[in-house]
């Protein structure tokens, strides 16, 4: 079994902890807080052990009934695999206690290319995450970008992308984040962090965006142009999109035209809090026109990177060589079939 510790039990680290521990080779050793809240409680009731960083503050979390395991360093001691899923930047200062520890760490997209020296997206470059001691797991926009650019790019090769991405303001959660009403440039010049992101994966590919925030909680949705090298075919990009085990596509006979809708759709489905892991495509906004292709994509911002996480899990430690046979076992474990 893998022993995987999750260090920063938020948003991403509590998905990222029942995804691992559905898994058949994988174990969780623990999670981490720096105070009480109540995914504390969730920790607890799921039966991960909940290590702090600080152990002054042992105290305040054994008031409230939540036994605290030891000390962060006494996690990492027992684990294979970190998945720091700390808040951005602070994933850079935890880097030389991995270091010092020598312990595999996964990093996430909050933190810069740099911290890690590797971008990952499974089915991109899983081999090339091989052995490594850090890897970080591309951004959730990035992820969904990556996905459907590798696979054109494998049919059609690829001369441009230009994307625009309308991004949620907050997790739903967040209740201090806003704007509550406005739509904010993010940031007003061109290109955004994006189209160099996806070049930390596919640095081949030439890529421009542009991104704006708006007051929602759900989804991130893309509009994005191609230009491929060959002359493309609708039938042929939908059937390579289904054909895909992390992009779905959605249906004109669903009615969604929104991310509201998409959401409630994987409420009804009996996804785990809701979690769509794959990149949903509005199959009727596929438009091809010789080697001209665009289409809308739905990106949940919260789950995406999740099934990516566990896969860079197997990739570093090497028990499995296989791209797809790791993104099968993930998909597998977690029930999860794209829509
Ligand atoms: N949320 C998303 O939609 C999303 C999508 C893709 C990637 N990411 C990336 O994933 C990373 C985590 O984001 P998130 O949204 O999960 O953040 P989050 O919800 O704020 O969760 C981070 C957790 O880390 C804990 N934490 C804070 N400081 C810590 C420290 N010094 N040591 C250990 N734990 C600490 C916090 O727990 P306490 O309450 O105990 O302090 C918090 O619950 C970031 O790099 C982010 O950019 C996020």
């Amino acid at each position: 079994m893998i022993r995987v510790a999750i260090n920063g039990y938020g948003t991403v680290g509590k998905r990222v902890a029942d995804a691992v521990a559905a898994q058949p080779d994988m174990e969780i050793v623990g999670v981490s807080k720096t105070r009480p809240s109540f995914e504390a409680y969730i920790a607890k009731a799921r039966g991960f052990p909940l290590y702090i960083a600080d152990l002054s503050k042992r105290a305040p979390f054994e008031k409230l009934g939540l036994p605290v395991a030891g000390s962060v360093a006494e996690m990492l001691a027992r684990a294979d695999v970190v998945v720091d899923a700390t808040p951005g930047g602070v994933g850079k200062e935890n880097k030389p206690l991995y270091e010092k520890t020598g312990v595999k760490a996964i990093f996430q997209g909050g933190e810069d290319h740099e911290v890690a020296g590797f971008s990952f997206c499974s089915d991109c470059n899983y081999r090339m995450a091989m052995g490594r001691q850090f890897v970080r797991v591309v951004s959730c926009n990035t992820t969904g970008l990556c996905r459907i650019i590798n696979t054109l790019d494998k049919e059609y090769g690829i001369a441009k992308v230009r994307a625009v991405m309308v991004r949620r303001a907050s997790d739903p959660g967040e209740v201090k984040k806003g704007p509550v009403d406005a739509v904010v440039l993010d940031p007003v010049t061109v290109p955004s962090h994006h189209g160099p992101d996806v070049q930390t994966v596919l640095p081949h590919i030439p890529i421009s965006t542009m991104a704006m925030i708006v007051p929602t909680t759900f989804m991130h949705m893309h509009a994005v142009q191609v230009d491929l090298k060959k002359d493309g075919k609708k039938e042929r990009i939908l059937e390579l999109i289904r054909g895909h085990p992390r992009m779905g596509l959605v249906l004109g006979g669903t009615g969604i035209k929104s991310t509201a809708e998409l959401k409630e759709y994987a409420l009804d489905l009996g996804r785990p809090r809701g979690d769509l892991w794959e990149s949903c495509i509005f199959a009727d906004s596929i438009a091809v026109q010789g080697k001209d292709v665009s289409f809308f994509q739905a990106i949940h911002q919260e789950a995406d990177i999740v099934v990516e996480n566990v896969d860079a899990i197997r990739a570093m430690v090497g028990s499995v060589k296989d791209p797809g046979e790791s993104i099968r076992m993930t998909n597998e474990a977690l029930h999860f079939v794209a829509i």
